[in-house]
C-alpha cells in the first residue's frame, strides 16, 4: 500500500473526474470539510482525507468505485461517523465517500412486514417511519438518533433490545452492494428463509465497509409490541448485579432490555442529563435497567414483579419503577448518553467485550483486577443480558489513555481474559482500526488467512476501507 501522502496527491489529481460523476457541488476539498470527515466517535483520532464525495445514487457510487479501482485510490465509506472502532477513518487519505445523501426510505411493505431503505437514513427515523404503520425494527444502538442504518449494517450493531430481539444481522434479508470494482450485486432475496448458496448477505453484514458499499437494504420487521414496563434496580455490589442477570434468564424470563450501569458512570452521566426523577445514590455499586414488553399488560406486570422478587436474592436496594413515558424517556436518556458522558470525563478507549452471559461476574472481577494491576480507573456499563460489557479506562494524571504505554499490555490481558471466558473482543462496535492488532488473540492464523483471502477476492487492489479489521500482510 502506498503511503498516505502519495495517495492523497493522487486523489487530488482526480478531483475533476469525481466532479464529473457526482457534480461539482458534491465534491469537497476545503479544510473545513476535510476536518469534519477526519474523525468519528473513536478516541481523539484524526486523519484527513484528500477529498470528500457525496454521491446520490448506486450508479454514482459504482462509477466512483470503477474510477478509484482503476487508479488504485483508497476509498473510505462513511455513514454518520458515530463509530467507536475507527471503521470510517480515512487513515490512508484518499477518497472519503459519504452516504449521507442516500437517505430515502424506499418502501414499507406492510403485506410482508419488510422495509427497503437507502443506507443514509438515520436509524431512529427508520424506526419511527415503520412505527407509524404499527411495525417494529428493534436494533437500537445508543446513537440511534444520529447513526445511519448503513453504518449499523457495516458494524452489525446491537443495542439494548438485542437481548430479546437480536442484532442487525437478524433483520437483514437482502442487500444491494457496490463491489470495489464497481459491479453492483444483490446478495440474496427478500425472503425469510434462504438456503440458496453461500450467504453473501451475512458476509457483508459486519464486514465494516471492507468488502463493498451497501446501497439498498431490505429489512425484516415485526409488529410493534403494545406495552412496555421499565425499572431501575440498584445493587450493593457490581458482581452481584452481574450474577442476577443470568439468574433472570434461567428463571424463564426474557426481558426486552437488561442493561448494566456502574455507579461512577451513572454519576457522570447525571451531570449531563437532568435526572431529577431517577434516584442515584452513592452507596450502590451498580444498577440494572430492566424492560419487559409485549401485548398484555397484566402479563408484563406480573413478570416485572416476579423479576423484582427474584432480585432480592442478589442484595438489591429499592426498585424504581418508571411510572410514565417521561420517566421512561429520562431513564433511557441516562443510559444512552453514558458513553458520551464518560468520554467527556476523560475515560477513553471504549471496549466492547462480550462473554457468555453467565461469565459476566468473572469478567467484571477480572476487569477490576486489571484496572488495579495497571493503575487505570475503570468504568463498566452495557448490555448485561447479552454478556456484552463496555469498558472504559482512564489513567489518572494522563490526558489520553490511548497514548499511555500501559494501554497495549492492559488491553492484551483483557482480551486474553475474555477469550479464556469463551468470549471475544467486540460484541457490536467492530474491530475497525483500533483493535486489529488484537485479532490474533481470538483467531488463529488459519482463520485470519481465510478472512484475508475473502478480502482479496472482493477487493484485489485493496482499495476499499483498507487497513480495517486486519492488515493484508
Ligand atoms: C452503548 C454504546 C456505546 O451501549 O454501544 O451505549
Ligand atoms: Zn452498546
Amino acid at each position: 500500500m502506498p503511503n498516505a501522502a502519495a495517495t492523497a496527491d493522487k486523489a487530488l489529481q482526480y478531483i475533476d473526474s469525481l466532479k464529473r460523476i457526482v457534480g461539482d457541488a458534491f465534491v469537497f476539498t476545503d479544510e473545513e470539510s476535510l476536518h469534519k470527515y477526519a474523525h468519528d466517535e473513536t478516541e481523539n483520532l484524526h486523519f484527513l482525507p484528500a477529498v470528500v464525495v457525496k454521491p446520490r445514487s448506486t450508479d454514482e457510487i459504482s462509477a466512483i468505485m470503477q474510477f478509484c479501482n482503476s487508479n488504485k485510490i483508497p476509498v473510505t465509506p462513511r455513514g454518520a461517523g458515530t463509530g467507536l472502532s475507527g471503521g470510517a477513518l480515512p487513515q490512508l487519505g484518499g477518497v472519503l465517500l459519504s452516504t449521507e445523501r442516500m437517505n430515502t426510505i424506499l418502501e414499507i411493505d406492510e403485506r410482508n412486514l419488510q422495509v427497503t431503505t437507502e443506507p443514509g437514513v438515520i436509524t431512529e427515523v427508520l424506526q419511527n417511519a415503520v412505527k407509524e404503520k404499527g411495525l417494529f425494527y428493534p436494533p437500537d444502538p445508543s446513537s440511534r438518533g444520529s447513526c445511519f442504518i448503513g453504518g449499523n449494517i457495516a458494524e452489525n450493531s446491537g443495542g439494548p433490545k438485542a437481548v430479546k430481539y437480536g442484532v442487525v444481522k437478524d433483520y437483514v434479508l437482502n442487500l444491494e452492494v457496490v463491489l470495489p470494482n464497481g459491479a453492483v450485486i444483490w446478495t440474496g432475496a427478500n425472503v425469510l428463509k434462504n438456503s440458496t448458496g453461500y450467504n453473501l448477505t451475512q458476509l457483508i453484514v459486519g464486514s465494516e465497509g471492507t468488502l463493498g458499499i451497501v446501497t439498498k437494504i431490505v429489512l425484516k420487521l415485526l409488529p410493534f409490541p403494545k406495552y412496555d414496563l421499565l425499572m431501575l434496580v440498584p445493587f450493593n455490589s457490581l458482581e452481584k448485579a452481574g450474577e442476577a442477570v443470568s439468574a433472570i434468564f434461567r428463571a424463564g424470563f426474557t426481558p426486552s432490555a437488561m442493561e448494566l450501569v456502574e455507579i461512577n458512570a451513572l454519576k457522570i452521566v447525571s451531570k449531563f442529563v437532568d435526572s431529577s426523577v431517577v434516584p442515584v445514590t452513592d452507596e450502590m455499586e451498580a444498577h440494572l435497567i430492566i424492560e419487559v414488553d409485549g401485548n398484555h399488560m397484566e402479563t408484563l406486570m406480573s413478570e416485572m414483579e416476579a423479576i423484582a422478587e427474584l432480585l432480592t436474592k442478589f442484595d438489591c436496594g429499592d426498585v424504581f419503577f418508571a411510572d410514565d413515558a417521561q420517566q421512561k424517556a429520562e431513564l433511557w436518556k441516562l443510559r444512552r448518553r453514558v458513553a458520551e458522558a464518560v468520554k467527556i470525563d476523560g475515560y477513553t478507549i471504549e471496549e466492547d467485550t462480550v462473554v457468555p452471559r453467565a461469565e459476566l461476574p468473572a469478567l467484571i472481577r477480572g476487569v477490576k483486577a486489571l484496572g488495579k494491576q495497571y493503575s487505570f480507573d475503570v468504568v463498566c456499563y452495557g448490555h448485561a443480558g447479552d454478556g456484552n460489557l463496555h469498558i472504559r479506562i482512564k489513567k489518572p494524571g494522563s490526558i489520553y489513555s490511548l497514548n499511555n504505554p500501559d494501554v497495549i499490555p492492559a488491553l492484551k490481558a483483557l482480551f486474553e481474559l475474555v477469550k479464556q471466558l469463551g468470549g471475544t473482543i467486540s460484541g457490536e462496535h467492530g474491530i475497525g482500526l483500533i483493535q486489529k492488532e488484537y485479532m490474533n488473540i481470538v483467531f488463529d492464523d488459519a482463520s485470519l488467512q481465510l478472512m484475508r483471502g475473502i478480502k482479496k477476492i472482493f477487493d484485489p487492489n485493496n482499495i476499499l476501507n483498507s487497513g480495517k479489521i486486519f492488515d493484508m500482510d
